[in-house]
C-alpha cells in the first residue's frame, strides 16, 4: 500500500491519497480518496486497457495496446467542491492521461464522462505517427447509480470505436461516499446482472425462491393535469406500470406520481401529456380527435435512462386506445395494456383520462371500457341532478335480472 500526500486543494482540504498496487501480473487500480476528515469520500477499484489507432507516415494506419500501465499517479483526483463535481484523475507511462467525473442528482449520482488523452509525440510508443500532438477522447456515459450504492461491473464494458477503443473491468465505484464508508450495496450493471442468472454464483441444486419473479404489486395512482390561458385542459388519473422487455428480459417499472413531474399541451386537435422524472426522460401521451367527434390515444413516445447509462426510446403514432367520446372522458378501473411495441408496454390500473373539453377542470361523463362491464358500454352519467333517475334506472334493471335468472332457474 502506497500512500501519497498532495498538496492541499482549494476548498476540499488537505488530500491523502491511499492506492493499493495489485500483484505485478495485475494492473488493477485502486484509489481511495479521503476529505479533510480524513473520511472516504470516494472509492474506486478497476482495471482497463486501450487500444489506439494512428496513422503513421507512410499513410498507413497502425494500433496499439496500452494494457500495461505501469505505475500510475492520481493527482487531480478530488473529492469535489461546491464548484466541481468529485473526479478521478489517473496518469501513467509516457504521456497518458484519464480523468472521470461525476455528478449528483437528487437520489442518484452519475459518472458522467471519461475522457482519455494520449500523446504521439511519445517516439517508443508510437514511433511513426504522422501527427505528433496531444488527442483526447472524450465520452458522455451517465451510468446512473443510486447514491449510497457501490457501482460494480466485472464484465467487460466496452468504450469508443474508431480510433480509440477502451476496456473496462472488474470495477467497483462509488463516488459521494455516506459518513465515510464505503457500500456494500453493489449496483450492478447490466452485464453483470445477466452473468448472475446465467451462472448462479452459489451452485445449488434446489431452486432458490428468488429466482421466481415476485408479481409486481399494483402502481400507485397518480393525478395529472394540463393547464392552459383558459384553465385546466387536460385530465389523467391512472397508475401506470412499464414493461420494458431487453434481450428477452422483460423489466416492469412503476411510475411513483409523487416524483413524476408532469406537463403538457392543449390544442384544438391534439393535447399532449407529458411525464417526466430522474429515470424518464420523458413519458408522452399524445391524444387527438377522430371523426370530429371522438378522441384516442394516437401516440406513445418514451425515452427512459437504462441501468447501464445507455437510454432506451420508443415511439410509435398509430396507436388506438382509450376511444371515448369528446365532451366525455374515459374510464377503466380494470388493468389495461398499451402495446407500444414488441419491447415496450404500459399497464394502466385505475384510469381515467378526458384531453379535450374539460369544463371547469372536472371530468365530464365516463365511457367506461369494455373490460370493466362485460355486457355492452354504459356510460355513467355523473350529474347530481341525474343521480335519483339513475339509481330508479339501476333497481328496475337489477330487478329486470333478478327476474331473467329466476325464470332459468324455473326451466
Ligand atoms: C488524518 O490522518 C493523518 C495520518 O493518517 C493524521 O496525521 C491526521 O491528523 C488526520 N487528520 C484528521 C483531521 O483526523
Ligand atoms: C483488454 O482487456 C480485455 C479484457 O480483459 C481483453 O479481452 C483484451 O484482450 C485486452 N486487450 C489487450 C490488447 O490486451
Ligand atoms: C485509416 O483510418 C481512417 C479513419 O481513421 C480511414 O479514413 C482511412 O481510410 C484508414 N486508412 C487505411 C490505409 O486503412
Ligand atoms: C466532466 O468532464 C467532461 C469532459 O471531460 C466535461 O465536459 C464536463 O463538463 C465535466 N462535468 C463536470 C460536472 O465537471
Ligand atoms: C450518516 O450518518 C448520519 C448521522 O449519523 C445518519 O443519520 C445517516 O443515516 C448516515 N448515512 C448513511 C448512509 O449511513
Ligand atoms: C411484460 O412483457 C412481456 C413481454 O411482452 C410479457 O411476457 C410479460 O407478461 C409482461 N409483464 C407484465 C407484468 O406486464
Ligand atoms: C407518495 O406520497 C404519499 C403521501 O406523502 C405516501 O403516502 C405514499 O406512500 C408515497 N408513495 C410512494 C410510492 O412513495
Ligand atoms: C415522437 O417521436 C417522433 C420520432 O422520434 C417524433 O417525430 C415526434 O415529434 C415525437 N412526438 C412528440 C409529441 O414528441
Ligand atoms: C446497455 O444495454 C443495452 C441492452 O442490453 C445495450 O443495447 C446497450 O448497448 C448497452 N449500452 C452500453 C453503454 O453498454
Amino acid at each position: 500500500m502506497v500512500c501519497f500526500r498532495l498538496a492541499p486543494v482549494p476548498g476540499s482540504g488537505l488530500l491523502l491519497l491511499c492506492l493499493v498496487l495489485g500483484a505485478v501480473s495485475s494492473y488493477a487500480l485502486e484509489l481511495n480518496l479521503t476529505d479533510s476528515e480524513n473520511a472516504t469520500c470516494l472509492y474506486a477499484k478497476w482495471q482497463m486497457n486501450f487500444t489506439i489507432r494512428y496513422e503513421t507516415t507512410d499513410k498507413h494506419n497502425k494500433t496499439v495496446t496500452i494494457s500495461d500501465l505501469g505505475p500510475a499517479t492520481y493527482s487531480g483526483s478530488s473529492c469535489g467542491d461546491d464548484q466541481n463535481g468529485p473526479k478521478i484523475a489517473v496518469q501513467f507511462g509516457s504521456g497518458f492521461s484519464w480523468i472521470v467525473n461525476f455528478t449528483e442528482e437528487k437520489s442518484f449520482y452519475s459518472i458522467d464522462s471519461i475522457s482519455f488523452s494520449y500523446n504521439t509525440n511519445d517516439n517508443t510508443t508510437f514511433p511513426d505517427a504522422k501527427e505528433k500532438g496531444v488527442f483526447i477522447v472524450s465520452d458522455h456515459v451517465a451510468f446512473r447509480v443510486p447514491l449510497n450504492d457501490i457501482f460494480r461491473c466485472n464484465s467487460l464494458l466496452t468504450l469508443g470505436k474508431n480510433d480509440v477503443v477502451q476496456h473496462y473491468w472488474d470495477v467497483h465505484v462509488q463516488a459521494f461516499v455516506q459518513n465515510g464508508t464505503v457500500s456494500t450495496k453493489e449496483f450492478l450493471c447490466d452485464k453483470d446482472k445477466t452473468l448472475t442468472t446465467v451462472l448462479p454464483i452459489v451452485p445449488t441444486t434446489v431452486p432458490s425462491p428468488t429466482t421466481t419473479p415476485s408479481p409486481k404489486e399494483k402502481p400507485e395512482v397518480g393525478s395529472y393535469s394540463v393547464v392552459n390561458s383558459n384553465g385546466t385542459c387536460l385530465l389523467a388519473t391512472m397508475g401506470l406500470q412499464l414493461n420494458i422487455t431487453h434481450d428477452k428480459v422483460a423489466s416492469v417499472i412503476n411510475i411513483n406520481p409523487n416524483t413524476t413531474n408532469f406537463t403538457g399541451s392543449c390544442h384544438p386537435q391534439t393535447a399532449l401529456l407529458r411525464l417526466s422524472s430522474s429515470s424518464i426522460k420523458y413519458l408522452d401521451f399524445v391524444f387527438a380527435v377522430k371523426n370530429e367527434n371522438r378522441f384516442y390515444l394516437k401516440e406513445v413516445n418514451v425515452s427512459m435512462y437504462l441501468v447501464n447509462g445507455s437510454v432506451f426510446s420508443i415511439a410509435n403514432n398509430n396507436l388506438s386506445y382509450w376511444d371515448a367520446p369528446l365532451g366525455s372522458s374515459y374510464m377503466c378501473n380494470k388493468e389495461q395494456t398499451v402495446s407500444v411495441s414488441g419491447a415496450f408496454q404500459i399497464n394502466t390500473f385505475d384510469l381515467r383520462v378526458q384531453p379535450f373539453n374539460v369544463m371547469e377542470g372536472k371530468y365530464s361523463t365516463a365511457q367506461e371500457c369494455s373490460l370493466d362491464d362485460d355486457t355492452i358500454l354504459i356510460p355513467i352519467i355523473v350529474g347530481a341532478g341525474l343521480s335519483g333517475l339513475i339509481i330508479v334506472i339501476v333497481i328496475a334493471y337489477l330487478i329486470g335480472r333478478r327476474k331473467s335468472y329466476a325464470g332459468y332457474q324455473t326451466l
